[in-house]
């Protein structure tokens, strides 16, 4: 088990960089499969998810070539081989090689993903959306088959605009014939970052970041080059790091407009920031902080990722704080481990009433889950003496480089392996 440790309660300054955004990489690298040449991915960041991610490639017979920050995914000897518990069930995203493989072989046979336990997280409207353009699906236990004699355009109308549904959709899709119309798509900025991607490698696709996309099929898709954009996420939880300890604090390679809903409300605290083209300076911060009242929404509303990093904040605001979580069950369980180190939040079905400020002080905490986990190292920056995070694996899976990057602006930080 890995354990992060942190001595807390000291300012922190300088410049944090952003690296490439995990959720868009966890798709560019199983749609990569989809070329039948090579692609090259840069800024790819260096966490276990993209380590995972690579290892399956291995498995269906992927050349891989790694090197700092970039990878070139050649397809040629590919093998459309079963993608057993053991790789799928290591994280979520294991399930964009279904939408992948359907696409490129019209036959896909895998396990049920894993990822974090922050609810139910099921893939009906993934297959669904396979149905739609004409394949069946068998399943045994976790076991999923999924193939078709020929891929055909379709319109499908997500029930919900699902991050994960909309990229698998657009992957079986850009090889199907004919036309395919998702409505009600996500808007997420990875899915443009994906559906940029496939164009780049032939694909006709229109729409991505806004609720109607459209796919025209194409019968072949070549070489490319592709760039992953920042990590909004990350990005996000530095700025709130910032907000809590920074003096100043320059979160550098972001693109503002992902954040907007986060720079709102944190405006709406007592927040100073600077916003430039691609950077977000936190200041400083009013004496008094606001409460305020926060729902999670889809793209672009306060992301559900961000929810857990920003509680921590809101204990420090005067009065009572309000998060409301409508995206995912189960996405308070850093709450018990927050009031461990001093807060005071209740939670009652989706919603989170802070009472702030309390002071935090340091105590052996857990990582349930990655965002979990990243709220913990918040609130252990903050906290007055030493906090201990075990499960830090969670944390890992989505942070690059998390210890050197705020050791780098002045946190005391470290990685023990037991
Ligand atoms: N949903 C269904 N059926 C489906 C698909 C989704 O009911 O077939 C429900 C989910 O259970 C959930 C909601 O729809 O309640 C949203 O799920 P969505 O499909 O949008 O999320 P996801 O694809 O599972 C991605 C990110 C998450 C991020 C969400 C929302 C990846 C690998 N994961 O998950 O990231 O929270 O979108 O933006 O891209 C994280 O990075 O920590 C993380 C959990």
């Amino acid at each position: 088990m890995k354990i992060i440790e942190i001595e807390g309660g000291r300012q922190l300054s300088g410049t944090i960089r952003i690296s490439g955004a995990k959720n868009a990489t966890v798709a560019l690298i199983p749609a990569a499969i989809l070329t039948d040449e090579e692609a090259t991915i840069c800024n790819v960041p260096e966490i276990t998810d993209t380590d995972v991610l690579c290892d399956i490639l291995k498995l269906l017979n992927v050349k891989v070539n790694r090197s700092t920050e970039s990878i070139v995914i050649n397809t040629k000897e590919m093998q459309n081989t079963i993608i057993g518990e053991d790789y799928s069930k290591k994280l979520r995203a294991s399930y964009y090689f279904m939408g992948a493989l359907l696409g490129k072989y019209k036959k896909a046979e895998m396990y049920f993903p894993g990822g974090c336990s922050i609810g139910a997280r099921p893939i009906d409207l993934h297959l669904k959306g396979f149905e739609a353009l004409g394949a069946t699906i068998t399943t045994d236990n976790d076991k999923y088959i999924v193939e078709a004699k020929e891929l055909k355009g379709a319109n499908i109308y997500l029930d919900f605009a699902s991050v994960g549904a909309t990229i698998n959709i657009m992957l079986a899709a850009v090889k199907a014939k004919g036309k395919t119309i998702i409505d009600n798509a996500a808007k997420e900025p990875e899915i443009v970052n994906v559906a940029t991607f496939l164009n780049n490698m032939g694909a006709k696709i229109q729409g991505a970041g806004t609720s109607t996309i459209k796919i025209e099929g194409v019968e072949h898709l070549h070489k490319c080059f592709h760039e992953v954009i920042p990590d909004r996420i990350e990005a996000g939880t530095y700025i709130i790091i910032g907000a809590l300890c920074g003096k100043p604090l320059k979160i550098d390679n972001v693109i503002p407009e992902h954040v907007d809903a986060l720079i709102s409300k944190l405006e709406e605290l007592g927040i100073n920031l600077e916003v430039g083209a691609d950077y977000v300076t936190v200041l400083g911060r009013e004496e008094v902080l606001n409460p305020i009242t926060v729902k999670t929404a889809v793209y672009p509303g306060l992301a559900t990722d961000l929810q857990q990093p920003l509680t921590v904040l809101l204990t420090q605001a005067k009065g009572k704080s309000k998060v409301t979580e409508t995206i995912f069950e189960n996405r308070f369980m850093h709450v018990p481990y927050l009031n461990a180190l001093g807060s005071n939040i209740t939670v009652k079905n989706q919603t989170a009433t802070i009472i702030g400020p309390t002071k935090l002080k340091g105590a052996e905490v857990g990582a349930t889950d990655l965002r979990a986990g990243a709220a913990m190292v918040v609130a252990g920056l903050l906290a007055e003496g030493k906090t201990k995070i075990t499960n830090a694996e969670h944390i890992l899976r989505g942070y690059e480089q998390i210890v050197e990057k705020l050791t780098a602006v002045g946190a005391k930080i470290r990685i023990i392996e037991i």
